[in-house]
């Protein structure tokens, strides 16, 4: 008769048994949470794509950032609307833009939090590109000069992390020179290295008013179809100097989080993005699924393919599903 030896299924026989072998796990510290803030006092609107997230005025911002750091979340990544926009973007380094005072604001009230700064422009031109226009064109090499003062704005107002998000050739060399000549050496540079052009941010650009004016930006964001040039942005920003590899989107790309977290010794972050989070949200609330379950299970994912920390919407609700336990 034959006789089963070999049974897998001892590992799963009980909830504990399975927290003990669980090989990837999360916490409240792989967490990275996106804030949108606005101008005026006492704001607190829904963004209608994304439900749970808020348009925020500064002062409602540091609430939720209290709430963030309570629940063990290390991190908030900062992005703008402005007061107003021009052709290249300069409320982006106006440091009394609703970011700028953000930053300066959670810095003064918890200054361990980690604050990420997006450096970009789309959501400060007139237009919705990501850099100075020539014509049609994004001008590469003009718009990094943009995106120093971007950084270095953000690095005053209390920025420990500058995120280049722009897609534009060289920005990670040209920051961190720009951020040295200033003396922020320790003011680190996240790199969104590996961003493809996705129809996965649609909700964001209705969230940041950021949608391009006029064609589409993929003649700087990478093209969906390409795995060996994610792996030669990342060589080229590592030796740029960049701390940290970024990959957005994240669920459609895992095969690309994978490959990078193969490839390099520093750490990875991916963007569960903005499209990612309205899906999930949007089925929730039909009842299709449970939203606990799903959100936790495709975080795991994105552990599991090499990530060591998720910028995510997500993040308050799952940090609180963590602390009741039994998400898996
Ligand atoms: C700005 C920027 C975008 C996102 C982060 N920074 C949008 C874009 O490139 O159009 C997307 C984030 C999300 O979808 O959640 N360049
Ligand atoms: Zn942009």
């Amino acid at each position: 008769m034959y006789t089963q030896k070999l049974r897998p299924r001892r590992m799963r026989i009980s909830p504990a048994v399975r927290d003990m072998v669980r090989e990837t796990t999360l916490s409240p510290k792989d967490f990275i949470y996106p804030l949108f803030i606005v101008p005026g006092e006492n704001v607190k609107e829904e963004i209608p794509s994304m439900p749970g997230v808020y348009h925020l005025s500064v002062d409602q911002a540091l609430k939720v950032a209290r709430e963030a750091w309570e629940l063990g979340i290390p991190a908030l990544e900062i992005f703008g609307l402005p007061e107003y926009k021009d052709a290249d973007g300069s409320s982006a380094w106006d440091m009394t833009s609703p970011v700028q005072r953000a930053m300066m604001a959670i810095k003064k009230a918890l200054p361990e939090m980690v604050i990420v700064g997006d450096v970009c422009l789309c959501q400060y031109t007139s237009h919705g590109h990501c850099g100075h226009l020539e014509g049609h064109y994004v001008d590469n090499d003009k718009t990094l000069k943009l995106l120093q003062k971007v950084a270095v704005s953000q690095a005053e107002a209390g920025a420990d992390m500058v995120a280049p998000s722009d897609m534009m050739d060289g920005r990670v060399a040209a920051i961190r020179e720009a951020l040295d000549d200033h003396d922020f050496i320790n003011v680190s540079i996240m790199s969104y290295a590996v961003k493809y052009a996705s129809g996965y941010y649609g909700p964001f650009r209705d969230a940041a008013d950021s949608a391009p004016q006029f064609g589409n930006r993929k003649q700087y964001q990478m093209d969906p179809g390409n795995a060996r040039e994610a792996l030669k942005e990342v060589e080229l920003d590592l030796a740029e100097g960049a701390d940290i590899i970024m990959v957005k989107p994240a669920l459609a790309y895992l095969d690309i989080v994978h490959q990078v977290r193969e490839t390099i010794n520093r750490p990875v972050a991916t963007y569960n993005v903005s499209g990612e989070y309205a899906m999930v949200k949007a089925a929730a609330q039909n009842g299709w699924i449970d939203e606990k379950r799903i959100v936790m299970e495709t975080l795991l994912s994105m552990k599991r393919a090499g990530s060591d920390m998720i910028i995510t919407y997500h993040a308050l609700d799952a940090a609180r599903w963590l602390q009741e336990g039994n998400c898996f």
